[in-house]
This record gives C-alpha cells, sequence and structure tokens, in this order.
C-alpha cells in the first residue's frame, strides 16, 4: 500500500495510461482483476477547454474504477491549468497528471509530453500552477529524459516534488528511444532515492516476475504496466498475487480469456456504441487471443468484424473447437 496525497492505493499494481485503451470499459475490467490504482488515457488540455462531446466521454469515470488517475496533456500554462481546474471540478478523478513523457513528434511540437523533460525549470512552473489551482493530488508522469545527453531525471523529478506534485511515474525510456530498446531500471532507482514523494517505475515489466525484480532492484513504490496488461488483465491479478503472496497464478483458460473479451466488448458497447465499440474491440480481441494456440485465423477474422454477435459468434465458436481439440488430445494421451 502507498498513498498518492490523501488518497490510498492499495497495492504496487498500477495499470499505466494508453491512448486509445484505457476508458472506463478497460479500466473497470482491469480494476475488477486488483489493479491498485488505474490510469486513464491522456486527454488534451485544449480539448477539455473546448468542452466538444467526444472528450467529455473521454471523462467517463465509473465509480468502481476508483482510484483513478486521470491525465492531461499540453504546452502551455495558462490552457493546462484551465484544463486541470475543469478536472478537478466536473470529475471525480483521484488523481491529476500530467503527461510529460509522450514521445509522439505531433505531442512534442506543441511544446507538450515529453518536450517538457529538457527543462526542470519549466516543469516546476507548470506543476506548481497547476497544484495551486486544485483541490486533487497533481502527479507527473514522465520519461528518464530527451535522449541520451540530455537524462535530466533527478532534476526533473526534485522539480516536480518541490512544486507540489504527490507522486512521479518514471518510464525508463528516454524520448528518442520511443519503445525501443530496454526500460533504464538504474535511473528510475536514482530518482526514487532522489525525492520523498512516491515514484512509480514503469517499463518492461513483462510477468510478475519482472514487478519483483523492479521493485526489488529500484525501491519504487510501485510498478506501473502498460503493454503487458493488453488483453490480459490477468497480468494485473497474476502480479498481485505473486506480490502479495508469492504465488505464481496459472494462466487463464482460453474459455476465460474469451469470456473476459466479451465482457470488455459489452462495456465498451456501453460506452461508445456498437458501431464504433466493435472497430476499437477489434485490435483488443487480437491482444486476448495472442498466446492462445491455433488463434492465426480468427485473430484475422476479428478484423472483419462489425457487429456485436459477428465479433462474440467468431470468439464462441474459436473457444469450442479449441476446447473439442484439447478433448480429443486428452483421449489420445
Ligand atoms: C498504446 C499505448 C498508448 C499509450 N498512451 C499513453 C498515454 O496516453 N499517456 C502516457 O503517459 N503514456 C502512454 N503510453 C506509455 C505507457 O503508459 C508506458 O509508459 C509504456 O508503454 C511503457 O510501459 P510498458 O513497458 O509496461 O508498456 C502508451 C503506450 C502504449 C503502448
Amino acid at each position: 500500500m502507498f498513498h498518492i496525497g490523501d488518497i490510498e492505493i492499495k497495492n504496487k499494481v498500477v495499470l499505466a495510461p494508453m491512448a486509445g485503451v484505457c476508458n472506463s470499459a478497460f479500466r473497470l475490467t482491469v480494476k475488477e482483476f486488483g489493479a491498485g490504482l488505474v490510469c486513464a488515457e491522456m486527454v488534451s488540455d485544449k480539448a477539455i477547454l473546448f468542452k466538444n462531446a467526444k472528450t467529455m466521454n473521454m471523462l467517463y469515470i465509473d465509480e468502481r474504477e476508483k482510484p483513478l488517475s486521470l491525465q492531461i496533456f499540453g504546452g502551455e500554462k495558462e490552457t493546462l491549468v484551465e484544463a486541470a481546474k475543469f478536472v478537478d471540478k466536473h470529475t471525480t478523478a483521484d488523481i491529476i497528471d500530467i503527461n510529460m513523457g509522450c514521445p509522439v513528434p505531433k505531442i512534442t511540437k506543441c511544446d507538450a509530453g515529453a518536450k517538457w523533460l529538457l527543462d526542470p525549470n519549466k516543469i516546476y512552473d507548470m506543476v506548481s500552477a497547476v497544484a495551486s489551482e486544485v483541490d486533487k493530488p497533481v502527479t507527473v508522469k514522465m520519461r528518464i529524459g530527451w535522449d541520451d545527453e540530455h537524462i535530466f531525471a533527478v532534476d526533473n523529478a526534485r522539480a516536480v516534488e518541490a512544486a507540489g506534485g504527490k507522486a512521479i511515474a518514471l518510464h525508463g525510456r528516454t524520448r528518442v528511444q520511443m519503445y525501443e530498446g530496454t526500460a533504464n531500471w538504474d535511473i528510475i532507482k536514482e530518482v526514487k532515492q532522489s525525492v520523498g514523494i512516491p515514484v512509480m517505475g514503469n517499463g518492461d515489466v513483462q510477468t510478475p516476475q519482472d514487478a519483483k525484480r523492479m521493485l526489488d532492484e529500484t525501491g519504487v513504490d510501485g510498478v506501473m504496466i502498460g503493454r503487458a496488461a493488453l488483453g490480459n488483465p490477468w497480468m494485473i491479478y497474476r502480479t498481485v498475487q505473486y506480490l502479495e503472496h508469492g504465488k505464481l497464478i496459472d494462466e487463464p483458460s482460453v474459455r476465460d480469456k474469451m469470456d473476459v473479451c466479451k465482457l470488455h466488448l459489452d462495456r465498451l458497447i456501453a460506452l461508445k456504441g456498437e458501431n464504433v465499440a466493435v472497430r476499437e474491440m477489434r485490435k483488443h480481441a487480437a491482444w486476448y487471443l495472442k498466446g492462445t494456440r491455433g488463434n492465426a485465423t480468427v485473430r484475422n477474422s476479428v478484423n472483419d468484424c462489425n457487429t456485436r454477435n459477428d465479433m462474440v459468434s467468431l470468439l464462441d465458436e474459436f473457444v469450442l473447437e479449441i476446447e473439442a481439440k484439447q478433448q480429443s488430445n486428452a483421449q489420445a494421451g
């Protein structure tokens, strides 16, 4: 357990913010698998102030997901502060997170995301401006630096703390690395030792054992898990169990996986309507199917699904096919 401001986080396992993925449908599902904290996908400060319907829907929170961290991004103080004030007053998010790690050029060219990493003074200025205007705890998610020549992780983290930030999530890659190479856990450790506020370590936690290793090696307060949870909320459950009880739980059966995939689909339909949800769910279904034996054909076919019925029938047929194979193998054996 740890605290972010006055918000209690019941365990050390945190779902990372992921654009196009971490909406309420996925977050609630991951929460039910035991995550201590779930993070929402990033939302643009300007889009919040513009208040278009799509952006307002992105701010939807189901009370069962809480505690929840809602991430905003922007490159200008005025709009970021105003957006934070809106989130503070008009949502039930528990934490306001500022994105200072996004490496995508579309974002960094607006001085947002990872662009912040080049200037600890600017970070101090921005975080203090936001923190002084809102009641909810403010946190920052950052990368270790811009490139190998500009790794200001310790200075940046100290700036966040001095400005009143209540926690830091640190992805152990530079902006230039994007998602390549390996995450540098040594710098995560250095940052943890340099600040008094909680640090969540992030990057390359693919198994429950990785999570334990990150905690042991860096001393961070929490592990933030991103890609390993895609189509795989069991990763969160298995990690919590491993950290708390030292037990490595078996991987789920194909039927269990597809049941949760269908639950996720129905939640996404409730959130976005069938048309949009089924299209968005194609990538998730492929992730849920990943790692199951004999999935090549069905993984292709999900891309042609246009309705709930199409997708559910396809997944159900796949389960029956796999179970029949397992049964005949067992009989033959
Ligand atoms: C599809 C996708 C979307 C992402 N969107 C965001 C985002 O909105 N905000 C953010 O701070 N990081 C975002 N990230 C970065 C992740 O939060 C995380 O830092 C990164 O994936 C490394 O962690 P991992 O190795 O556990 O995946 C995204 C990553 C992925 C794969």
